[in-house]
């Protein structure tokens, strides 16, 4: 079967159960917390806790799906980055039984045989699943004949998506020894706090990887022999000088990354997403110059990498229109991304021979951290990770804002008191524009560990009567002990509902709000407390002029 005959398949099967057919979400999640969408699940959240569903209760899909976690993995039979993920999922509409006998049925009417399963042992939180185990055993799966196997939390547990949701038990489903289908039974919600609260609503969430199920079907060895790679694998292959020659076994393993990484590129381009050095562009820039480089160990020719994203689009264009829709942009890109980066990559190659330093090769010549780590690996040299890790965060943290950074430079340290007084100034700023008008903004802040210092726009001196009032409404705030939430959303959807204090420009594409109600909603970098409780009594001490138009506010906490 073609992996075409086998989505139709899925789709067609689960159609014939009762499911609705859901098309793929986009790669770039709603969800803030999570950079891409890495599940079929993503898009269905919300129904699986309570919120009503427009598809009805039972539906399918399949889901383009981007994933980083397996990075390192690419290159043998079966890891990727981009793939696609079929799955059927049940808002409260039918359980594990169902949901393990449409799976079995469904492999059956592919003809392909189950080898073993396994099903969640259980744990101190999260009692063994012994319901699953026992619909196994009706279909000949158990412990004793030697087709079923107790797995812990890290192998038959699953979830949550971000930073909180839900999640539960997983059985797996292995074929040839790998494991094709992922069925998860949604039972509990887990809170950023990681406690675990029962779901009203049990919720199903199955997936299982398009491109594994295309090998075990068509008996392949691997997954880059199915009719989803072989045509970048071929034209790669009648491209590549050196592999006329001879194939070493590295050199497969770079056709691999070659072939995942570009396929990943074309996508997440199509998605509008540019390389650059911040969150999603740089992991774009990441692949993309990874399989530059490779293409380089395999004697690639400039602009051949264009003729491998060509192959992506025809094996996907009827699929997902959406790409076909923006071929140009897509070769356009990788194009602009392979003459950037040929015009240092040489430069680079020297000085890291000469023993440069990975930041400097970064922030200089553009080398992600994982190429100098490959090129160190070749040459046995060691490489302080620390350090560069250390490095990176400080520099991305100042291209992502520079309010970030002057709220830093506010900052004496990041002990506790400063955090309560930096989430303190939140409330301020709120309470002073509903005080006194919502034209309030930052001047200038400082905190230490004893007070914060606050400067703002007003005309003139404050009465005695805003003063108690600016400082009554923040304590009633403190008192209601809201929490304190904190999203990561595009900067302009961000602009959209926060107050900024800073100029625009000087924040990255992904910022960080944080939200206390709808009281106060701020592009700000952190950190803040969790709870407006954690903060005591709040009382301005003094109140003074600071410049022209410009008044300042001393305040503690007690
Ligand atoms: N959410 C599960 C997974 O990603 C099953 O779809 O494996």
């Amino acid at each position: 079967m073609t992996s075409k005959e086998l989505r139709d398949n899925f789709l067609k099967f689960f159609e014939k159960n009762g499911h609705a057919i859901v098309p793929s979400s986009s790669l770039l999640p709603a969800d803030p917390s999570v950079l891409f969408t890495t599940a079929g699940m993503q898009q269905f959240k919300q129904y699986f806790l309570g919120e009503k569903s427009p598809y009805g209760d039972k539906v399918a899909s399949c889901q383009k799906c981007f994933r980083t976690s397996d990075i390192e993995e690419v290159g043998d039979e079966r890891h990727l980055t981009f793939f696609e993920m079929l799955g059927n999922f049940s808002f409260g509409g039918y359980g594990k039984e169902k949901a393990i006998k449409l799976a079995k049925d469904f492999l059956d009417s592919i003809n392909i045989k189950i080898n073993y399963v396994t099903v969640f042992g259980g744990d101190r939180d999260i009692p063994k699943d012994e319901e699953s185990a026992k619909i196994w055993g009706k279909l000949g799966f158990s412990e004793a004949n030697g087709n079923l196997r107790f797995e812990g939390r890290k192998d038959n547990f699953w979830g949550p998506t971000g930073e909180e949701g839900p999640c539960g038990p997983t059985t797996e489903i292995y074929v040839h020894g790998i494991e094709i289908w992922n069925l998860v039974f949604n039972e509990y919600y887990q809170d950023k706090d990681k406690k675990f609260t029962p779901l009203k609503q049990k919720g199903v969430d199955t997936g299982m990887g398009l491109e594994r199920l295309a090998m075990v079907s068509g008996g392949k060895a691997n997954i880059f022999e199915t009719d989803l790679f072989s045509p970048i694998i071929s034209e790669l292959r009648s491209l590549a000088s050196k592999l006329e020659a001879k194939l070493l076994s590295s050199d497969e393993k770079a056709e691999r990354i070659i072939a995942d990484h570009i396929k990943g590129a074309v996508f997440l381009i199509s998605e509008g997403i540019a390389p650059s050095n911040v969150e999603r562009g740089y992991i774009l820039r990441r692949i993309l110059r990874r399989a530059i480089r490779y293409g380089n160990v395999l004697g690639l020719a400039e602009h051949n990498l264009i003729a491998l994203a060509k192959k992506v689009l025809e094996i996907y264009k009827d699929v997902y229109p959406e790409i076909a829709a923006r071929e140009a942009d897509i070769l356009t890109a990788i194009q602009n991304e392979e003459e950037k980066f040929k015009k240092t990559l040489n430069e680079g190659l020297r000085q890291f021979e000469k023993g440069l330093d990975a930041f400097e090769l970064y922030t200089t010549y553009g080398f992600p951290i994982e190429l100098t780590l490959e090129l160190a690996k070749e040459k046995g040299i060691q490489i302080n990770i620390e350090e560069f890790n250390k490095k990176f965060k400080e520099h991305q943290e100042i291209s992502r804002a520079g309010a970030e950074k002057k709220f830093k430079g506010g900052l004496a340290d990041h002990s506790e008191k400063t955090t309560k007084y930096h989430t303190a100034t939140h409330l301020l700023l709120a309470a002073m524009r509903e005080i006194l008008g919502p034209e309030i903004y930052q001047k200038g802040s400082n905190i230490t560990a004893e007070r914060l210092r606050f400067d703002f726009n007003y005309p003139q001196r404050l009465s005695e009567g805003q003063v108690e009032k600016i400082g009554n409404l923040v304590n009633r705030k403190i008192k209601e002990d809201i929490a304190v939430e904190m999203i990561e959303i595009p900067k302009s959807e961000a602009l959209k509902i926060a107050k900024i204090s800073f100029d625009p420009a000087k924040y990255g594409e992904i910022v960080k709000v944080y939200k206390i109600n709808d009281f106060s909603i701020e592009l700000c970098g952190g950190p803040h407390v969790k709870r407006t409780g954690e903060l005591g009594h709040f009382k301005i001490i003094k109140e003074e002029s600071s410049g022209a138009g410009i008044r300042r506010i001393r305040a503690i906490l007690e």
